[in-house]
């Protein structure tokens, strides 16, 4: 990488942020079509977003991902906010320029791109959403524009009936009530991050004909169990990567091959 005073300058803005995988292949890409920019991780603690925000503006960055906790506030403190992101609630993809900010959420489009490899038609399929979180936002926002039948249940029940008013889908008070009628059943909760974690329902129900998709991108116990259980699965890491396809396309107009972004992460973690 040679950096120079033409260098454009992207990144990444949460807090933490040091696990992201984000950096590893948002590089890769620039690398990829010869462009002079690059992407670095930017840790921020909530309180300091706004400074950030404005911040960013000030010093010419061209674009960022936005992760947590910081998503919701860049969709209020951008100035072009596109009417996915608007009805998500969140953007996680902000780019700079000189009319203003303009926010997008492609957290929805990765879902979706990533969803399709697992099960191609939506229209009517039944899913259990696990969770009501900033996530859980986006999915069911993809899943609503394909026309499955969701099903979401969240620790927090009173979550889940807003977010059920709001998207119109049915709040189920415990996910085994629902499993017998669903084919898909999707993690978006923090559940599984750790070995500890209890489960989020007794995972021997599951049936050889369910699809298990789980948000966080490494083995999980609900996709480890589901994969003994013979249901084909999916982590987060193609999610994961859609949307970062998509982001380097709001900022740049290229699309990059999803073979690039893929082998720079598979290539990163076989080291780490
Ligand atoms: P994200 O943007 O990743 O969705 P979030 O907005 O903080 O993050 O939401 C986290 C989700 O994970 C919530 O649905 C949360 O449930 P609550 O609303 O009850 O807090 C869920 N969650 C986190 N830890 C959990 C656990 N141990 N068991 C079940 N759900 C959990």
């Amino acid at each position: 990488m040679n950096l120079d005073g033409s260098t454009e300058v992207y990144g990444v803005i949460g807090y933490p942020i040091r696990h992201s995988l984000s950096p590893v292949f948002q590089n890769k890409a620039f690398r990829h079509f010869s462009l002079n920019a690059v992407y670095v991780p930017l840790e921020v603690k909530p309180e300091e977003f706004h400074t950030a925000f404005y911040g960013l503006k000030a010093l010419g960055v061209k674009g960022v991902n936005v992760t947590l906790p910081h998503k919701e506030r860049a969709l209020e403190l951008s100035d072009f906010p596109d009417h996915h992101a608007k009805a998500i609630g969140s953007a996680n993809t902000l780019k700079f320029s000189s009319e203003g900010v303009y926010a997008y959420n492609t957290d929805w489009i990765g879902f979706l791109k990533a969803l399709k490899k697992l099960v191609p038609e939506l229209k009517g399929l039944k899913v259990l959403l696990l969770g009501a979180g900033g996530s859980s936002r986006a999915v069911l926002y993809a899943l609503k524009r394909e026309g499955s039948v969701v099903y979401l249940w969240n620790r927090t029940w009173q979550k889940a009936c807003m977010l059920c008013e709001e998207f119109e889908c049915q709040v189920v008070e415990r996910p085994e009530e629902v499993l017998k009628d669903v084919e898909l059943i999707v993690n978006t909760t923090s559940s599984g991050l750790r070995e500890e974690d209890r489960s989020l329902f007794d995972y021997n129900l599951l049936e050889p004909e369910h699809k298990v998709m789980d948000l966080i991108y490494r083995d999980t116990p609900l996709i480890r169990s589901a994969r003994v259980k013979g249901c084909e699965c999916k982590d987060g890491l193609d999610m994961l990567l859609y949307q970062g396809i998509e982001s380097f396309r709001i900022w740049t107009g290229i699309e990059v091959p999803y073979h690039v972004v893929k082998d720079a992460v598979l290539e990163y973690l076989e080291h780490f």
